[in-house]
């Protein structure tokens, strides 16, 4: 009986020993892959997002030469004084994404064809590394909004191909429209009311505000319907609300906008309001129509 008990006291400490062995033998082989996973990972992740970074900064935006205090063109911009006190009064809270609200009412300045851009609007604009100018109090919203896109979407990549546009632009491109329809064989007077459903006459252009921009794709930069069959256009009409942007002329919506529908025109009102707006379905008019 001693010498049974003896015997299986003996086996125990073995099979404990054994179990012991593999146990630590399993750890010394699992932390060294964990570690080499945990360290492929952090290697991927930054090489990819530095990839993505770099692909973004080298292609598409920051210059970093905001214009302060000057005028970058005397002949072009009439009314536009770059001044930092501007948006003196804009706060940001960038810890809190729903805050990350500008309190700055001109951010709902209604612009259209029955409201003229006011004589004295001023304001401070960003230039881009295409040479187009953006309100400065877009312009990090602008850069986050395309980043994101480019980085979520491998093989997005998006152009804004039209940002701040002067009054003589403007009327450049109006002149411009009218000869070619009258080029078609229209009349002047038809040309003219074709063409004011596509471009804004001088002085009524929301673009002058430096708060509206063209967004096309880099595979795809017709300005035409066909622009909301391309996958950043796609993108950004269901993602631009989440950094403070609106489709400003949404399909079936030409008679509250009075312009035809344009996928690749984005308009900056800040992450709160453009949350309401796209919540409710509804244009800046509808919407400050609603604020009265
Ligand atoms: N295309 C828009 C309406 C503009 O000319 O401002
Ligand atoms: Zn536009």
């Amino acid at each position: 009986m001693y010498s049974r008990k003896n015997q299986n006291n003996v086996h125990n400490i073995k099979f404990a020993q054994l179990y012991t062995r593999i146990i630590l033998q399993s750890i010394a082989v699992l932390i060294p892959i964990f570690v080499c996973t945990m360290f492929i990972m952090f290697l991927y992740n930054t090489f990819a997002y530095n990839m993505v970074k770099r692909s973004f900064e080298d292609n598409n935006m920051d210059n970093a030469s905001i214009i302060s205090n000057q005028e970058y063109d005397n002949n072009d911009i009439s009314n536009q004084k770059y001044d930092n006190n501007d948006i003196s009064n804009q706060k940001y809270d960038n810890n809190d994404d729903t805050n990350n609200q500008i309190t700055d009412s001109r951010l709902l300045l209604l612009v259209n064809k029955s409201n003229k851009i006011p004589d004295d609007y001023d304001t401070l604009l960003h230039e881009l590394q295409n040479g187009n100018y953006v309100a400065e109090i877009m312009y990090e919203d602008l850069k986050e909004m395309w980043f994101d896109g480019e980085e979520q979407n491998p093989g997005y990549s998006f152009n804004v191909c039209s940002g701040y546009r002067s009054y003589e632009k403007q009327e450049y491109l109006l002149n411009n429209k009218i000869q070619s329809g009258m080029d078609c064989g229209y009349s002047y007077e038809e040309a003219y009311n074709k063409a004011i459903l596509e471009i804004s006459p001088p002085g009524y252009s929301e673009h002058q505000t430096g708060l509206a921009v063209d967004i096309v794709s880099e595979s795809y930069q017709i300005l035409d319907e066909t622009q909301e069959l391309t996958p950043e256009n796609k993108w950004l009409q269901e993602h631009c609300y989440e950094y403070g942007f609106i489709l400003r002329y949404p399909k079936g919506k030409e008679d509250v906008t009075g312009y035809n529908y344009e996928a690749w025109h984005f308009r900056y009102v800040g992450r709160e309001t453009a949350k309401e707006i796209h919540n409710m379905g509804i244009t800046l008019e509808e919407y400050l129509n609603l604020q009265k």
